[in-house]
């Protein structure tokens, strides 16, 4: 027999400062809309996939301050959260096109990351439990290769950027690594190229219209009835 709500566990958390006692086990995400947040940024996948729910938070009595992404982190008494839906970090405007394989695009690119003192917070603070400090130093060396296998899982939340006593935009650098690694080492995909031909070519021209003229709720209904392997 499940609980009645008055027997439900719940935990005391802030939101922006305000305290509000939510069900144990919810997401920050889910506790911090079941305190009547509605959630334009800084939510999108809630998969923990797209990257957008990155949150800073710091437990009761405990002075450290720890970041995780807010639709995978489960709430804790005590818990003071703030979303940083947006990491402000350098990225730098390149041409994928003009970057050969001579020389070490990362550090041109981006110089800071032989700012780095080693400290390894980029590392502890990322969520997917990558080894942040040693891709960024594999990027110091040049080693393209392996910044890309090594930040493959990388979703692009910044944290590790936030945390980075050295201003270093890790996760700019390592998509970097993978769109140069991408272009030069991978082999080329022959049904992508099929397919882009196609796009220019105008045969999806015609669905793409009548999909945009649909009201939101056929949009919906199409969702929903669509077929899922
Ligand atoms: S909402 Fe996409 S990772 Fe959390």
């Amino acid at each position: 027999m499940s609980p009645s709500n008055e027997d439900q566990e719940t935990v005391r958390i802030h939101i922006m400062g305000k305290e509000y006692e939510v069900p144990k086990g919810l997401t920050m995400m889910d506790a911090i809309e079941h305190s009547g947040y509605r959630l334009i940024r800084g939510v999108g996948c809630r998969g923990g996939f797209c990257g957008a729910c990155a949150t800073l938070y710091r437990l009761e009595g405990d002075y450290k301050l720890y970041a995780d992404l807010a639709c995978q982190k489960t709430v804790e008494d005590g818990m003071y959260l703030m979303q940083l839906p947006f990491t402000p970090a350098g990225r730098k405007t390149y041409d994928i096109e003009e970057i050969g394989r001579d020389g070490n695009p990362l550090l041109e690119n981006y110089p800071e990351v032989a700012r780095c003192v080693s400290c390894n917070t980029c590392t502890k603070a990322c969520p997917q439990d990558l080894e942040v400090m040693d891709f960024i130093n594999e990027a110091i060396r040049g080693n393209i290769e392996n910044v890309a296998s090594m930040s493959f899982d990388c979703i692009q939340c910044g944290i590790c950027a936030a945390r980075c006593p050295a201003e270093i935009p890790h996760h700019h650098v390592a998509q970097m690594a993978r769109r140069v690694y991408g272009k030069h080492n991978l082999p080329k995909s022959d049904h992508v190229a099929a397919r882009v031909r196609e796009i220019e070519g105008g045969e999806f021209d015609e669905s793409l219209q009548e999909i945009t003229s649909l009201s939101r709720e056929v949009l919906e209904e199409r969702y929903e009835s669509r077929e899922i392997e």
